[in-house]
C-alpha cells in the first residue's frame, strides 16, 4: 500500500508535466508593427470574411466593425467576441500570418491561450491556406479600433482555458489547408457550408458537452430559435426548390416560403455581399444532401378550431397576412401556411417572430426588407398559443403541444 502511494507520488509530477506539455501552446512572436496588407489579397479576403460571417460576431450592437464585444450566450455562460481590427494593443495588429493561421486552424491565440469554441474554429480549421491568408490581409486593411476585450462571464471550471484541450481532443478535426479534391458547384458549396458558412454550428444541434451532433444538419436550437433540419427541405407540404434556396440565402426572403429571421438574418445579410456563384453553390450543395421523405406523418386537419383564435388573428395579423391583405397582393408575400415557422415541429420560431417581430434590416443596399411589429407587449402567452393553433389549423397541421408554456419561457429570455 505504502509502495503504491509512493509510486503515485513520484509519478504525479511527471504526469502533470506531460499534461502541461500537451495543453501548453507557445506564444508566437509579435510583429514590431501592424503589417502592410497586399491589395490584391485584400479583395479576395473581403469575400472570405463575408462568407465567414466574421463581422457578424466581431461587432457589438452599434459598435465599430470588427472591434468585438458582442455577447454570445451559451449554456455555459456568456463569451464576448474579441477585437480583430489591426489595433496593435487591443486588436490583432501585431499578429503574424502564422499566428492568425494557428488561431483559425487550432483555436489558439497569439500568446498561446486556448480560445473558446464559440469562435467556430472547428469549422474554419478546414479553410484553405489561401482563404485564411486572404482573410488576414483583409482584416489588416481595416480601420484599427482601440477597444479592450470584455471579460467573459463563464461558469467555473470553464474559466480555466487549458480544459479546452480535452474538448479539442473530442471535437476538433484539424484541416490541412489543401483545397477540396472535387470541383464543381456542389463541392464548392460543401466546402463553403462546412468551413466559412459553419452552417452546422446552428443547424446540427449540440450535444451536452457543446459539440455538434452527428450526423450533421439534423436541426438544432440557437438563441431560442429553431434552426430547421437542412436535410429535409424537400419534404413536407412546402418543399423547397434550388432556385428558391438561392433566393432565400441571397436576399433573406423566399416568395415561396418566408423571410430569414432571428439568427439566420445576419447570415443572409452577409451572403448578399458575396458573388452569386457562391450562393448558387450553397443551394446546389443543399439539394445534394436532401433525404428521401420518410413515410408521411402529415395528418391533415380539416376545420379551423375555436373562433377566438380566428378573431385574434383577424385583429392582430390579418391586416398583413390575410390572403387579400395589400401586403400579400401588392408585394406578393409568401403565405404563412408555407413557412417553416408555421409548419415546423417546434413552435420556437413562430413564437419568437410574434414576440420580437422582424426589424427593418440595416441594409446598405437601400432595399426595403420585410417588417413586422413585435407583439411581446400586446399579446399574452395564452393569446399567442391560441393564434398559433389557428394558424396551424389553417395550414392543415395539428396544433403544437405546450405552446403557451413555451411562449412564457421564451419571453423571459427576450434580449433587452
Ligand atoms: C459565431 C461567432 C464568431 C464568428 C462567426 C467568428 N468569430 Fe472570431 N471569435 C469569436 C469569439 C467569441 C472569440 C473569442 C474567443 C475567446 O476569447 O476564447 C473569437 C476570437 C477570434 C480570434 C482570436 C482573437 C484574439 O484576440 O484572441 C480571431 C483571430 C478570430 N476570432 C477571427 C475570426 C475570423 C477571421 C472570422 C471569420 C472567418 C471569425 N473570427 C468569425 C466569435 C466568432
Ligand atoms: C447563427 C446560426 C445559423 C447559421 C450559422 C446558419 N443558420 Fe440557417 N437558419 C438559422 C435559423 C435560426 C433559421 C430559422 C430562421 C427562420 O425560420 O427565419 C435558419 C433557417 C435556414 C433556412 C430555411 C429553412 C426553412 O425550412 O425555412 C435555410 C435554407 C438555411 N437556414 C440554410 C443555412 C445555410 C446554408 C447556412 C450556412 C451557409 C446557414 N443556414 C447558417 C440559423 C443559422
Ligand atoms: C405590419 C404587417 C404585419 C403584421 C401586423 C403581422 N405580420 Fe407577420 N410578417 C410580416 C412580414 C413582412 C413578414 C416577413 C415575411 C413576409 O414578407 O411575408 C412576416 C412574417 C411572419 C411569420 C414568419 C413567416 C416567414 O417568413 O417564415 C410569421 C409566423 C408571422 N409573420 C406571424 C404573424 C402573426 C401571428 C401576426 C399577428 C399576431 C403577424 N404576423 C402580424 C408582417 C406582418
Amino acid at each position: 500500500m505504502k509502495k503504491t502511494l509512493l509510486a503515485i507520488a513520484a509519478l504525479a509530477p511527471l504526469a502533470l508535466a506531460l499534461l502541461y506539455g500537451w495543453v501548453h501552446e507557445p506564444a508566437l512572436p509579435a510583429l514590431p508593427a501592424p503589417p502592410k496588407p497586399d491589395s490584391a489579397l485584400v479583395a479576395a479576403g473581403a469575400r472570405v470574411v463575408a462568407l465567414g460571417d466574421c463581422m457578424v460576431c466581431h461587432t457589438a450592437p452599434h459598435g465599430m466593425p470588427y472591434a468585438g464585444g458582442l455577447p454570445l450566450r451559451t449554456p455555459f455562460g456568456t463569451i464576448y467576441s474579441t477585437n480583430i481590427t489591426p489595433d496593435p494593443e487591443t486588436g490583432i495588429g501585431r499578429w503574424s500570418q502564422e499566428a492568425f493561421r494557428r488561431a483559425l486552424r487550432r483555436g489558439v491565440a497569439r500568446d498561446g491561450h486556448l480560445l473558446y469554441p464559440a469562435f467556430p474554429y472547428t469549422h474554419y480549421t478546414r479553410m484553405t491556406d489561401a482563404d485564411i491568408d486572404a482573410a488576414w490581409h483583409y482584416l489588416m486593411s481595416r480601420t484599427p479600433v482601440h477597444a479592450e476585450p470584455r471579460a467573459n462571464d463563464l461558469l467555473f471550471p470553464l474559466t480555466w482555458r487549458p480544459l479546452l484541450a480535452f474538448w479539442n481532443a473530442l471535437y476538433l478535426k484539424t484541416g490541412d489547408g489543401a483545397p477540396p479534391a472535387a470541383t464543381g458547384a456542389v463541392a464548392r458549396g460543401r466546402y463553403l457550408a462546412d468551413t466559412l458558412g459553419h452552417c452546422g454550428s446552428c443547424h446540427s444541434g449540440l450535444t451536452l458537452a457543446g459539440g455538434e451532433r452527428q450526423p450533421p444538419f439534423g436541426g438544432g436550437m440557437i438563441d431560442g430559435w429553431t434552426a430547421p433540419a437542412l436535410t429535409r427541405l424537400t419534404q413536407g407540404p412546402a418543399p423547397w426548390t434550388e432556385s428558391e434556396l438561392a433566393d432565400y440565402l441571397r436576399t433573406g426572403l423566399s416568395r415561396g416560403h418566408g423571410a430569414a429571421k432571428g439568427p439566420m438574418r445576419p447570415v443572409t445579410e452577409r451572403l448578399a455581399d458575396v458573388p452569386g456563384e457562391d450562393v448558387a453553390a450553397l443551394a446546389a450543395w443543399l439539394m445534394s444532401i436532401q433525404q428521401p421523405a420518410a413515410t408521411a406523418t402529415h395528418t391533415a386537419v380539416a376545420a379551423r378550431p375555436a373562433a377566438t383564435g380566428q378573431a385574434l388573428f383577424e385583429g392582430a395579423c390579418a391586416g398583413c397576412h390575410a390572403t387579400a391583405a395589400p401586403m400579400m397582393r401588392l408585394a406578393a408575400r409568401p403565405a404563412l401556411a408555407r413557412s417553416s415557422a408555421v409548419l415546423g415541429e417546434h413552435p420556437a420560431t413562430f413564437i419568437q417572430t410574434v414576440l420580437q417581430g422582424i426589424a427593418w434590416p440595416a441594409d446598405q443596399h437601400g432595399q426595403a426588407g420585410p417588417y413586422m411589429p413585435a407583439f411581446a407587449a400586446t399579446l399574452t402567452d395564452a393569446q399567442i398559443a391560441t393564434i398559433a393553433a389557428d394558424v396551424r389549423a389553417a395550414a392543415g397541421v395539428p396544433a403544437w403541444p405546450d405552446t403557451e408554456r413555451e411562449s412564457a419561457r421564451l419571453r423571459k429570455e427576450l434580449p433587452r
